[in-house]
């Protein structure tokens, strides 16, 4: 493995990492919300606004340095690993962009609704977690489907 292929894979993995790590961090915060007063509420959504704007630029740097690491290591586009982690990745991205931001934009109008809100919020999280898993298992696996 040459130093080119090592650094972009280090970037690769590093964003992978980024991707996730906040997300899990969001898990407790929703805990934390059901019993929050009005200030603290404030801050909450404040944070996972936050941890979804990490996400989404360390996602950026995930695709960007996979699709150099598909130009300078020996795999293709066409390899059934690759093609299924951009399906769920478009997936994710367009996921990401409807689940979070339309509930995240309820707080503070007429349409919030605190339980609702958490377990939207909450639902979301899990099931984007529940995407990057599924990617990182094709990744790290390299499942030759055809
Ligand atoms: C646009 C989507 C992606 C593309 C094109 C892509 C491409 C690649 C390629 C070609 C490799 C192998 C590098 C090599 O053998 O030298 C790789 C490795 C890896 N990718 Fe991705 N990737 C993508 C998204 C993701 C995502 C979403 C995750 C995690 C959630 C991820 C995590 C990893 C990890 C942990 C490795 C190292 C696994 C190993 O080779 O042992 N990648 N990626």
């Amino acid at each position: 493995m040459n130093l080119l292929h090592t650094v972009f894979l280090y970037i690769h993995i590093l964003s992978a990492v980024i991707s996730i790590g906040p997300l899990v961090t969001l898990i407790p915060i929703t805990k934390k919300m059901e019993t929050a007063d009005e200030k603290e509420m404030v801050g909450f959504v404040k944070s996972f606004q936050l941890a979804i704007t990490v996400v989404k630029h360390a996602g950026h740097i995930l695709v960007v340095s996979g699709a150099i690491l598909v130009m300078i290591s020996g795999w293709t586009w066409k390899d059934s690993w690759i093609v299924l982690t951009l399906a769920i990745m478009f997936l994710s991205i367009v996921f990401l962009a409807r689940a979070f931001k339309p509930t995240l934009n309820t707080f503070g109008t007429n349409a919030f609704k605190k339980e609702e809100f958490i377990s939207k919020l909450r639902k979301a999280t899990w099931k984007y977690i529940f995407l990057l898993l599924i990617m990182l298992w094709l990744m790290v696996s390299k499942p030759m489907f055809w």
